[in-house]
């Protein structure tokens, strides 16, 4: 199964997509994990995308399409992906479009979780990661057993450097008018499944099952 999962910053992308590459068993490719991996390693990669990623921009789309293209066609994407964060432009979702069709292949479907504002930045500032494994958490919708350590490997948890406040807002804004225009070109297509990301973990995960499934 090759799918996208569309959504604002904060609506849970990650949260489901853990959830969903474990059921399908299909790779999990997280563009914003991929940068944040490499600004931690210090590679020249890391050090173009950390400007960028401080602000709350997007990376330029010919940085991160050539990471994509390059990642799909790894063997372990043969059966399938789940594409977390990528495309964020119309120009991305042509690029992808363009390589899949090279590839013989075509997309399955493209979730997306609709989230309002006020509920993102709540989500946001409270998440918390682990420094070890990444796991994803939050102070007060989905807090770790023990304060600031990780139920799964016992690692410490930090805070992203692009989730304060203002940094959100940011981020929302270029969602807002670079990442929206993506709903339009992918219900054009007939791939689109609405989910409402504003209920319980559990619930949207259920929501995207039988999405997918019904
Ligand atoms: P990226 O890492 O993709 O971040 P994002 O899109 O801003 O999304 P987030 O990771 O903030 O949120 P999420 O939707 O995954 O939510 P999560 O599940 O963690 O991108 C970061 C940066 O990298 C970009 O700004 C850009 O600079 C660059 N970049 C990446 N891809 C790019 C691309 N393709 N092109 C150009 N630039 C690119 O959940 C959030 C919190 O809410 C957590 O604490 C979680 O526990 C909690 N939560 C989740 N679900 C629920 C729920 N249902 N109820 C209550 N709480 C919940
Ligand atoms: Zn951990």
């Amino acid at each position: 199964m090759r799918l996208i999962l569309l959504g604002p910053p904060g609506a849970g992308k990650g949260t489901q997509a853990s959830a969903i590459v474990k059921k399908y068993n299909i790779p999990h490719i997280s563009t914003g994990d991929i940068f944040r991996e490499n600004i931690k390693m210090g590679t020249e990669l890391g050090k173009k995308v950390k400007e960028y990623m401080d602000k709350g921009l997007l990376v330029p789309d010919d940085i991160v399409v050539s990471i994509v293209k390059d990642r799909i066609l790894k063997d372990d994407c043969k059966d399938g992906f789940l594409l977390d964060g990528f495309p964020r432009t119309v120009n991305q979702g042509e690029a992808l479009d363009k390589e899949l069709s090279n590839m013989g292949l075509k997309l399955d479907k493209v979730i997306n979780l609709n989230v309002e504002k006020e509920i993102l930045i709540e989500r946001i500032t409270g998440r918390r990661i682990c420094k070890d494994c990444g796991a994803t958490y939050h102070i007060k919708f989905n807090p770790p057993a023990k304060k600031g350590i990780c139920d799964n490997c016992g690692g410490k948890l930090y805070q992203r450097e692009d989730d304060t406040q203002e940094t959100v807002e940011k981020r929302i804004e270029v969602y807002q008018q670079q990442t929206k225009p993506l709903i339009d070109y992918y219900t054009k297509k007939g791939l689109i499944l609405n989910i409402d990301g504003s209920k319980a973990i559990d619930e949207i995960f259920e929501a995207i099952v039988k999405a997918l499934e019904g």
